[in-house]
């Protein structure tokens, strides 16, 4: 279920705040929205406080005026649940509600996701007010859809956190020999007698400032605790409006490769995935495409939703740069061609005051339609009432997929040793950017989906294997599936316990090789190899070899290429196994892009995987299938025009032009196409 109701286009809005301004200005602001073309808005996200002014008290009259305002003004709503912030007076006379920091600091009032997840009071307070608004908005006909609290995310290290903690685990181990021997908790003397004994390991336990602990696997638990502490959260107010609105989907709005929380897990328990993107200035539009595809993935592969961007500018970021002319149209397409169905915004008018004022908006601060920004809001509003729901509900289909795993990404940063040089999902990008940077069409999955569809699995830094990984990848591979996989993986269980067969413990088989050791390089330090003409000449060449460096023994793989320095000099730094009726690749180093791109362009030809479109540096292209139909989005991230060649006859949806097979054809600076096909 992606959103509610009689859907029949690109739902076009986002964030309104009305309850923020003087009555004067609404209806203003509905000319001004009917005039951008906005058909949606996300109504009641931060307004806790104004629906519930003390304890006893609930107050909807601005609530029902702003819906009645917006639905007559024709608009859909996507109704959040305003329960990210909870009231002053809660945490007044309930200060349970409030987090402790990791240094044991209480908080205060202010701020939002400031809320204790496993604060009684605040579960039951926000039940409450979620049960409240379905009962008294659940049957209108314009809610597509209800958005639970805002962006989740943080940390608490107060006491009933502990005590949830305590119990968490004991559900997880049962009994306390259990925990100590998956906590290896003879190290230092960490051993336990009673669960009460168990502390919640921020700076005042084991671990110290910036993600450093002394038992990582009492740290890797307790953010997979505080993860689902706040999934609780979510379920508890999903759980009601399901209750009551059955046919109205719930989601809340996530954030792409976010730290705090296992997005995988997450989206199995929401309707549709709904995300807000905000790429810095500079961000390679790969990486916001593997935004898209992991937001995607965390939905099963289903169509998901925009919630947000900026229209205009951010002000968050350190340097907020404005989106140049046609780069908000760029990227709202962008979203569509990785499978979104909506394009939607943070937010309608800017802010007079606090820290978003000089956050974009539809509308700006000079309060009127004559802007560029509003122009092109309207502009692109415009486009999309004419592409109707022609794409909508469509999916991507992709042969090459990438493996996310948040467990993995804790692991790996809280590590010690063998270097701090490892950044999880920029290693996944650097080859997920080898392939998208190449128009071959990716997505990106974790470890419970299913791999038979996928001819390609790049599962680069897996380092945790969880249990019936090893087989499952062991049967891919066995059935003609290729794996690429790095350096510092197959280390350790789901407990972060070493295996103890080697390295790279249970893919050492696979991989067909033994790691004996492994070399970590200083930041400015290189190492490399050679790759010879002959039967390797797509990867020819001399390249650099950073970060760690296996030193391999084969054991069945073939050495592809051989480090050129160092005491290793000579052994194997690349491999490839033939396993089964597939095949295994094996980066005993961290390699750069332009050896990852020649790379990834061999292995998808010898597999007979085809870009979406062969073209120039900088053009993207997307493809989204529906049924027989196939809607090719290409899109220029050049600040030039760029010739593009397209070789099939189609037809454009935005321009209705008619393209021949092998014409070519200059598609100007950040412009789009739609082709069908
Ligand atoms: C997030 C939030 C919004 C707003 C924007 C600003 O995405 O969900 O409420 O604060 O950031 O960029
Ligand atoms: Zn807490």
């Amino acid at each position: 279920m992606n959103l509610a109701g009689n859907v029949n286009k690109v739902l076009y809005g986002g964030d309104y705040n009305p309850e923020q301004w003087p009555r004067e200005i609404w209806a203003e602001d509905m000319r001004l929205l009917k005039l951008a073309n906005i058909d949606i808005v996300t109504i009641n996200v931060f307004s806790w406080a104004m629906l519930q002014p003390s304890e006893n008290e609930y107050n909807f009259s601005v609530l029902d005026e702003i819906i009645e305002m917006v639905s007559g003004a024709g608009m859909k709503i996507c109704l959040a649940t305003s329960t990210a912030t909870h009231p002053a007076w809660m945490a007044r006379k309930y200060p349970e509600v409030l987090r402790v920091n990791s240094d044991g600091s209480k908080r205060k009032f202010g701020d939002r996701q400031n809320s204790c997840p496993n604060s009684g009071i605040y579960r039951m307070f926000s039940g409450m007010l979620a049960r409240k608004l379905a009962e008294r908005y659940g049957k209108l006909d314009n809610i597509a859809a209800w958005h639970v609290s805002n962006e989740y995310g943080g940390f608490c290290y107060c006491d009933n956190c502990q005590n949830a903690f305590r119990m968490w685990l004991v559900k997880k181990y049962k009994t306390i020999e259990t925990l100590n021997k998956a906590w290896n908790a003879s190290f230092w003397g960490h051993t336990y007698y009673d669960w009460e004994e168990i502390v919640i390991p921020g700076n005042l336990g084991g671990e110290w400032p910036i993600n450093r602990s002394s038992c990582q696997i009492q740290s890797i638990d307790y953010r997979r605790f505080n993860s689902d502490s706040l999934l609780d959260c979510y379920l508890i107010e999903a759980d009601i409006l399901k209750e009551i609105t059955p046919n109205i989907p719930v989601t809340t709005n996530l954030m792409g490769t976010f730290w705090d929380l296992d997005y995988f897990k997450w989206g199995r328990r929401m309707d549709f995935i709904s995300w807000d993107s905000y790429p810095y200035p500079n961000c390679p539009y790969t990486r916001t495409a593997m935004n898209h595809a992991l937001m995607r993935g965390c939905g099963g592969g289903k169509p998901f939703s925009l919630m947000e961007q900026t229209p205009s500018v951010q002000n968050w970021q350190p340097y907020n740069a404005i989106k140049r002319p046609g780069i908000m149209r760029l990227w709202s397409y962008q979203a569509l061609a990785h499978g979104s169905d909506t394009v939607m915004f943070f937010q309608m008018r800017r802010s007079r005051g606090c820290c978003e004022k000089f956050h974009g908006a539809v509308i700006d601060h000079c309060g009127h339609e004559n802007t560029r920004v509003f122009r092109e809001v309207t502009a692109l509003g415009e486009e999309l009432i004419k592409l109707g729901n022609t794409f909508l509900d469509s999916r991507i289909d992709s042969k090459i997929a990438f493996l996310y795993d948040w467990d993995n990404w804790w692991a790996t940063a809280l590590s010690s040793g063998p270097t701090t040089g490892i950044n999880y999902p920029e290693e996944i990008f650097r080859f997920y950017d080898s392939a998208a940077g190449q128009n071959f069409s990716a997505d990106i999955i974790d470890v419970d989906a299913p791999l038979d569809n996928y001819k390609i699995l790049y599962a680069p830094v897996l380092y945790m294997i969880k249990p019936g990984f090893a087989d499952k990848l062991d049967k891919f591979v066995r059935n003609g599936g290729v794996l690429v996989t790095t350096f510092f993986s197959g280390m350790t269980d789901e407990n972060d316990l070493v295996t103890m067969t080697g390295y790279p413990g249970e893919l050492r088989r696979l991989c067909g090789l033994w790691v004996e050791e492994t070399d970590a390089l200083l930041p400015d330090r290189t190492n490399g190899f050679a790759v010879q003409d002959g039967p390797w000449d797509k990867i020819a060449g001399t390249w650099k070899a950073e970060m760690l460096c296996d030193i391999i023994h084969c054991e069945g793989a073939l050495a592809v290429a051989l480090y050129e320095s160092d005491f290793y000099a000579g052994t194997p730094a690349l491999c490839r196994n033939d396993y089964g009726k597939g095949r295994v690749w094996y980066f005993g180093a961290k390699l750069r892009s332009d050896f990852l791109y020649r790379f990834s362009a061999m292995i998808c030809e010898e597999n007979g995987i085809e870009p979406v479109l062969r073209a120039k540096e900088g053009i993207e292209a997307a493809r989204r299938v529906k049924g027989e139909k196939e809607y090719i989005f290409i899109l220029n991230h050049n600040t030039a025009e760029s010739e593009i060649s397209i070789p099939y006859a189609c037809r454009d949806l935005i321009t209705n032009k008619i393209f021949s097979p092998e014409e070519c054809y200059m598609l100007p600076a950040a412009s789009v196409l739609i082709l069908e096909k």
